[in-house]
């Protein structure tokens, strides 16, 4: 089916300069980037968009990298978004990543990981809705 999905190139990406060859893996996935936007998050943004991992241990540093840098944030369309996008990314932790991923290919550590992506179709729809508007979304 096709679906949506939430993606984010983190800080250490952004710093890299490769924000056009992440893009590009997406469009050669037939991933098509229906919105976009560069920021940098507040800590409120932060902490509400990964409220769901607020118990665990690893929470403050995550929110500390997503605030150090500006942030890509895009919404990605296509058949089996979802899944497809994980795919692309690779594994969290990037020493675990498979070769030709994204964080094999461009992330340092489970923190400095170069992308999110949302983890299921239900999760998307509210990290999508989370930072975008409907009406600044555009489907064909
Ligand atoms: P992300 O997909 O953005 O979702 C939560 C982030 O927490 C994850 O990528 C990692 O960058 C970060 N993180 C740090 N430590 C861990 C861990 N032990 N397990 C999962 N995520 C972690």
């Amino acid at each position: 089916a096709i679906e949506r999905t939430l993606s984010i190139i983190k800080p250490d990406a952004v710093a890299k300069n490769v924000i056009g060859q992440i893009y590009s893996r997406f469009e050669g996935a037939g991933l098509k980037i229906v919105a976009s936007r560069m920021t940098q998050l507040s800590r409120a943004d932060a902490e509400g968009f990964y409220a769901a991992h607020k118990e665990r241990g690893f929470f403050k540093d995550l929110v500390d990298f997503m605030v150090s840098g500006p942030v890509m944030i895009q919404v990605l369309e296509g058949e089996n978004a979802v899944l497809a996008h994980r795919d692309l990314m690779g594994a969290t932790d990037p020493k675990k990543a498979e070769k030709g991923t994204i964080r094999a290919d461009f992330a340092e550590s489970i923190d400095a990981n170069a992308v999110h992506g949302s983890d299921a179709v239900e999760a998307a729809a509210v990290e999508i809705a989370y930072f975008f508007p409907a009406l600044n979304v555009y489907s064909r």
